[in-house]
């Protein structure tokens, strides 16, 4: 067999159960959705607010193409930087009262900016569970990568006290994104303190979602401090596309002189910069978003209490199902699928060997009857499992 040939490899991940297809949606990105076809009940989206297909972002889009044409047409350094990017930095900075640099998504962010504050005299601290693209800019970094157990402070403490790295770096989610649990940030700041290191903490996750003016993580611990760099990413609960850097003006200032996918790449086109800038008006003017994904995720957990698979524990709007092996949780959603309910099976090596699981995501979008659907499909699975 030619070496270039890979058909061998996909039989691999054909018979280990872990071989991915994706399924193509045809209208907008919502709880009602039409997939392959098929009219669905989606809890599959990490629009957690239900801004993605929103009338407001959609008319802001609109107006900013009709004024300003679709593309950037060069990197921000270059000539891509729009008066929209700009104003959305300006209102984000006010917001979190903290600089910020945007970057076209969250993974450009997390692969450009660790190899900036770490190199190969330094060290990274990364929890077991923290997104694919936070490894990745780990080991483009090139400093040394030590991994903790998740959200094991002790063992953290540990690393820490053994290293002889010039700079070091913790770096945690917020809301770990197959979890839906938050990492401990009061104790992981403490930690940074006695140790002179920076706390890194993507909260693709928590951004829109938590905190009272949903802010994100750092505003529902109430912890705030120069030695945090916040990554905020707009694909999900602002129902856009991009991301941005929090941190002391000296940061963004370097990142802005030295992050690879910041100055390598073309602007985000500065219409979505639009759509986002008209997400946070309705964020900030419809709280009531937030606080549904509190009562759904209440009605989901009290519906779940009997079924032979656990939630885990989350009060978040990830609400993971654990199942166990691949085949148990590709049959589940399967199960699910036939009865028009969309859930995506997560697998290795997303999540960790022999962890397969339902990630129920749960939008402001849904009505308390589409949880009570997707509990009734759930207890029908079930019945037919046993
Ligand atoms: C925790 C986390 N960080 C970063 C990303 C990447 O962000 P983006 O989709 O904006 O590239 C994701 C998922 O997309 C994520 O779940």
């Amino acid at each position: 067999m030619p070496a270039q040939d890979f058909s061998a490899e996909l039989a691999r991940l054909d018979a280990a159960g872990l071989r991915r297809v994706r399924r193509t949606l045809d209208g907008a990105q919502a709880p009602r959705a039409s997939a392959d076809g098929r009219q669905v009940l989606s809890f599959c989206s990490n629009d957690y607010l239900g801004l993605a297909a929103h009338p407001r972002l959609a008319a802001a889009v609109a107006e900013a193409a009709a004024r300003h044409g679709v593309g950037a047409g060069a990197s921000h350094l270059v000539s891509g930087h729009h008066a929209l990017h700009g104003e959305l930095e300006a209102q984000l900075s006010e917001w979190m009262d903290r600089p910020c640099l945007l970057f076209s998504g969250g993974y450009m962010a997390n692969t450009g900016v660790l190899p900036a504050l770490a190199g190969r005299e330094d060290a990274i601290f990364a929890d077991r569970l923290v997104h694919a693209s936070l490894v990745d800019g780990a080991l483009l970094s090139r400093a040394a990568l030590r991994r903790f157990r998740h959200n094991d402070v002790a063992h953290l403490r540990q690393l820490l006290e053994a290293t002889l790295a010039r700079r070091r770096l913790i770096v945690v989610d917020g809301v770990f994104s197959m979890d839906g649990d938050l990492a401990p940030l009061p104790a992981l700041l403490r930690l940074a303190e006695e140790f002179d290191a920076l706390l890194y903490v993507d909260d693709a996750h928590g951004f829109g979602v938590l905190g009272g003016q949903g802010r994100g993580t750092l505003e529902h611990f109430g912890v705030a401090s120069a030695r945090i760099v916040h990554l905020c990413t707009f694909g999900k609960a602002a129902g856009s596309a991009g991301a941005a850097v929090f941190a002391e003006a000296s940061v963004i200032e370097w990142l802005m002189n030295t992050a690879r996918t910041y100055i390598y790449t073309t602007a985000l086109p500065p219409l979505v910069a639009a759509a986002t800038l008209a997400a946070l008006q309705v964020m900030a003017e419809e709280p009531w978003r937030r606080d549904r994904l509190v009562t759904l995720a209440k009605r989901l957990r009290q519906g779940c209490a009997g079924l032979p698979w656990r939630l885990m524990p989350s009060d978040t709007a990830i609400q993971p199902l654990r199942v166990g092996s691949n085949e148990a949780a590709m049959a589940l959603a399967a199960r699910l699928w036939e009865q028009g309910i969309w859930v995506p099976a997560i697998r290795p090596p997303t999540v960790p060997e022999g962890s397969a699981r339902l990630r129920i995501s749960l939008s402001a979008a849904h009505a308390e009857g589409d949880v009570d659907r997707l509990v009734a499909a759930l207890v029908r699975a079930a019945e037919g499992a046993a």
